[in-house]
């Protein structure tokens, strides 16, 4: 494991966004797994800076996103993939038909998990996975719970969690309590995985890397892949 510690949120960004880039570079058509929250918005900055100046070629990337709230449509502003469109894909030279979500309004979820577990594998893995990290050490929606989850699937949310994230919408009330989420197997099945975290989560990003691997804490399992980088700021 790589741990680089960096002096701000932007040289954070711009570090993560270079070895995203190298990552296009060596495969153009590779197989980016994303994040959403505002860790990466910076990254992504970068990213779409790197393409507008014709640095970057995305136009045979493929993305799978680590997970998306249920009930929420598209358009919804508060939705990963709006997110995602807006801060990354509309950006940059991508098929949008290559960029993939889990689908939060599916009538069936199990099944939608069980398709979206299936894409992943059908577009021969994910080759670098960003991960940011919750307060909980949550990585996507996997949750403190009492065993790993292998597979993509449907969770419901902690309360703090939905604390953390009812910054982002106007009520809490709004914030979806259930989501769809890669699970902790189908994370540790990417070749590379990188994890960006501020300040503010200093003590966690401890307990995860250095302390015990326990479902208990979801990120602490990523002492058990073989090519993990976490990017840390100082400042916010
Ligand atoms: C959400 C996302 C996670 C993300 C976390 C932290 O819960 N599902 O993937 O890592 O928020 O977000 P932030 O970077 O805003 O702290």
């Amino acid at each position: 494991m790589r741990i680089l510690e960096t002096g701000s949120y932007q040289e954070m960004s711009v570090l993560a966004a270079g070895i995203l880039g190298a990552q296009v570079l060596l495969k153009p058509n590779c197989v980016l797994g994303l994040a959403t929250g505002s860790s990466p918005i910076g990254a992504y900055e970068e990213l779409s800076k790197n393409c507008q100046n014709g640095l970057l070629d995305f136009s045979q990337v493929r993305t799978v996103n680590l997970d998306e709230y249920c009930g929420l449509a598209p358009e919804n502003p508060q939705s990963y993939r709006y997110f995602m469109d807006q801060h990354l894909f509309s950006r940059i030279n991508i098929r949008k038909e290559n960029t993939h979500l889990p689908n939060g309004m599916a009538p069936d979820l199990e099944e939608e998990s069980r398709r979206y577990e299936a894409l992943i594998e059908g577009l021969g893995g994910v080759d670098l996975q960003l991960l940011g990290i919750g307060h909980n050490g949550h990585i996507g929606f996997n949750e403190p719970c009492s065993d790993f989850p292998r597979d993509v699937h449907q969770v419901q949310l902690t309360e703090s969690t939905i604390t953390a994230n009812s910054r982002l919408f106007s009520r809490r009330e709004d914030v979806p309590t259930t989501a769809i989420t890669m699970g902790i197997g189908t994370i540790l099945k990417a070749g590379k995985i990188l994890l960006i975290a501020g300040e503010e989560k200093k003590e966690i990003i401890e307990r995860s890397l250095f302390g015990k691997v326990t479902p208990q804490v979801p990120a602490s399992v990523l002492q058990l892949h073989r090519d993990v980088t976490v990017i840390t700021c100082k400042r916010s």
